[in-house]
């Protein structure tokens, strides 16, 4: 995760990845290794319809609608929502499947009848101290309070309904947070779950979870 912030003068403007032209913002969370290794270990077919929860700039959201997919991606951060808009304009013209960018708090913009095959989420996840923290949508981006998993655990609360009952959901952990408390949240939300890649970077674990609803 990108735990520092950057001045408006160090942010580079633009990156790209394969033919998407992504464009970034200084109160947008800019994608990191928790990104890159959320994208590349996810299997998308281009019929699925996907729900990114916490998009910041659009990168995985647009890269799913690029293999065309059916997208629909929210963020609580305006800045986030408006970039994203932005950077969907930007790609229209290679990107196959349709794509939404809602701004709200988890799956409040997410209409009732909506379901989804695939729901994933990069969420805050730095276990952080009352004094640690900031104000500011940086912070909001990267703090997953005292546990590092407030708000993984209130995504595994809202999850079940919206996700087909052949579905699955994914999610980054990192080690700094509790794993035994993660694997609580999951059993008691009726979960099963596999890790399907991890990697290491500066001492810090990185899971991606893949979960499916148990009966
Ligand atoms: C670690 S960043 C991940 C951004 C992007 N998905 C990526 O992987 O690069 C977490 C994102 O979740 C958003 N977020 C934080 N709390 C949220 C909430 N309650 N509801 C929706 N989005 C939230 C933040 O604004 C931020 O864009």
């Amino acid at each position: 995760m990108n735990s520092l912030k950057k001045t408006p003068s160090e942010y580079p403007q633009m990156f790209h990845y394969h033919d998407l032209a992504i464009a970034l913002h200084p109160e947008v969370y800019e994608p990191a290794e928790d990104s890159f290794l959320l994208l590349e270990s996810i299997m998308v077919h281009p019929e699925d319809s996907i729900l990114e929860i916490g998009t910041g700039c659009g990168l995985l959201a647009l890269a799913y609608a690029y293999h065309g997919a059916d997208v629909l991606c929210t963020d609580i951060n305006p800045f986030a929502v408006q970039l994203t808009r932005q950077n969907i304009e930007r790609n229209r013209t290679v990107l196959k499947g349709k794509i939404e960018i809602r701004q709200g708090d988890l799956f409040s913009v997410v209409k009732n009848h909506e379901r989804f095959d695939l729901i994933f989420f990069n969420p805050p996840y730095l276990p952080t101290k009352k004094n640690e923290r900031t104000d500011g949508w940086f912070n909001i981006a990267t703090d997953g309070g005292p546990t590092g998993l407030r708000l993984t655990k209130r995504f595994l609360h809202g999850l079940r309904m919206y996700l087909r009952p052949e579905g699955a959901a994914y999610f980054i952990f990192s080690s700094l947070s509790n794993r035994s408390l993660l694997e609580k949240y999951m059993k008691n939300e009726r979960f099963s779950a596999t890790i399907i890649a991890s990697h290491r970077y500066d001492g810090e674990d990185l899971d991606v979870y893949r979960i499916t609803p148990t009966a």
